[in-house]
């Protein structure tokens, strides 16, 4: 099947050997594809982005939790976090070992807690009345203190994670009230976080924020700082969304020498010898992965043509809950030039009118029978999906560097529907 529009997955050979219509025919659609050489690509830039000793690459999985892909990332180096019993259970699935998985929690329920300290897990905590029910579970311990430097980024209010206007993190005002919990509890303050938000395309609000914490961690009293192994500034590292506009992408090395220069700043003030860590997600997955899906109808309301697929939201939710932006291929029959090119809305098939993945965008007139393809779609994507309208989860293939697509999660049966209830 030639293509309609497909140029930048034809400049990167994101399809390898495989092809839009080779794969949909063989694992048919909604189907999540995921491109091993991208991916690797990915962890190799940031894991190189710093020369810091100690400088460490943890890998956000709330992004994307597919152990096939989780593994890829732990043979790249990075380590990886968790903040459920299910991510955790992916990370040790995918063969991490318990060093290298960072519990970052928010509002957990003491069987939760007790999970991660059971594992053996350094613990990041995000409250005062967390760290208290820390210590009632595990007195004497290691725990790590989320922090809000107030500054906050984000693509969307929904993802900014400091400043007053979030529940994220302990007010820096509080380091005393820290510091007596620690007491009460015979606590070591092994590691101190923090996550502003998520997609930033310049790097100057998280080098700020990096200078806060680190400006925060010099001024703690000494027997908070002596002990600390990890200092943790967060994700939020964007990716260029807009491929078809030529976004320029994030500048990692500018990016990497500002947070060296802070490092050896603080190396040379405090003496300190432990791990830096930056908490990237979708940096790491999101340009790895690509959403394939049906057309299924196409229509004019008076003067708006939607064209009807498969790729609801409940496949992919991030258009209609952030208005987020995706750029979006055509795969079809016949010559792109025979296409007029029209102002067309792409929607799912979910009953609601929300259900809108790419709005009033010009492209050639897509057909019935076209495929669809939703770009960096990898962060966020399947690990947001739901089975809303009851519908079943979408499959997840991975292009390897070599040999055949392989099927990494089968697509979910009515049978799989149905297995919890009683
Ligand atoms: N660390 C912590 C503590 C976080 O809460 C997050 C993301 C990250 C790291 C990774 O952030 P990233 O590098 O992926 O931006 N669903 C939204 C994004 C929500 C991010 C939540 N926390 C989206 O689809 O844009």
């Amino acid at each position: 099947m030639p293509s309609i529009r497909s140029a930048y997955t034809d400049s990167i050979g994101f399809f390898g050997a495989s092809s839009p219509s080779a794969l949909v025919e063989e694992f048919g659609t909604p189907l999540y594809v995921y491109s091993e050489k991208i991916l690797r690509e990915r962890c190799r830039e940031l894991v190189s982005m710093c020369k810091t000793r100690g400088f460490t690459v943890n890998y956000s999985a709330k992004a994307n939790t597919n152990p096939a892909l989780l593994a890829i990332i732990r043979e790249e180096g990075l380590t990886v976090d968790a903040m459920s019993p299910g991510e955790l259970h992916m990370d040790l699935l995918a063969g991490f070992d318990k060093s290298n998985i960072f519990y970052i929690s928010n509002n957990i329920s003491p069987a939760e807690m007790k999970n991660a300290i059971a594992h053996d897990l350094l613990v990041s905590v995000d409250s005062l009345s967390q760290l208290d029910l820390y210590g009632t579970l595990n007195p004497g311990g290691k725990v790590m203190v989320r922090f809000n430097p107030g500054i906050g980024a984000g693509h969307s209010k929904k993802v900014i994670t400091a400043g007053k206007e979030t529940k994220f993190g302990v007010c820096p005002e509080d380091a005393e009230e820290v510091r007596k919990l620690l007491a009460k509890h015979n606590l070591t303050l092994a590691g101190v976080t923090q996550h502003i938000g998520s997609l930033f395309m310049q790097p100057d609000g998280y080098v700020a924020a990096a200078d806060f914490l680190l400006g925060f961690v010099e001024n703690l009293p000494r027997d908070m700082r002596e002990h600390l192994e990890i200092i943790d500034f967060g994700g939020g590292f964007g990716i260029p969304y807009h491929k078809y506009d030529h976004e320029p992408r994030l500048n990692l090395q500018e990016l990497g020498a500002s947070l060296d220069a802070l490092f050896a700043s603080f190396i040379e003030k405090t003496g300190y010898s432990g791990r830096f860590l930056v908490e990237p997600g979708r940096y790491v997955v999101a340009e790895c992965g690509l959403l394939l899906g049906s057309v299924e109808a196409v229509k004019n309301n008076g003067p708006k043509r939607y064209v009807g697929t498969d790729l609801g939201f409940n496949v992919l939710v991030r258009p209609a809950m952030y208005d987020s932006f995706h750029d979006v291929e055509i795969y079809g029959k016949g010559d792109a030039a025979d296409r007029q090119e029209m102002v067309q809305t792409l929607v799912g098939n979910i009953c609601e009118s929300g259900d809108i993945l790419a709005k009033d965008r010009t492209w050639p007139e897509i057909h019935e029978d076209d495929i669809v393809g939703v770009l960096d779609a990898g962060a966020y994507g399947f690990s947001m999906s739901s089975s809303y309208n009851t519908r079943c989860l979408p499959a997840e293939v991975l292009i390897p560097l070599e040999g055949k697509p392989r099927l990494i999660r089968r697509r979910q049966t009515l049978d799989d529907l149905t297995a919890t209830l009683v």
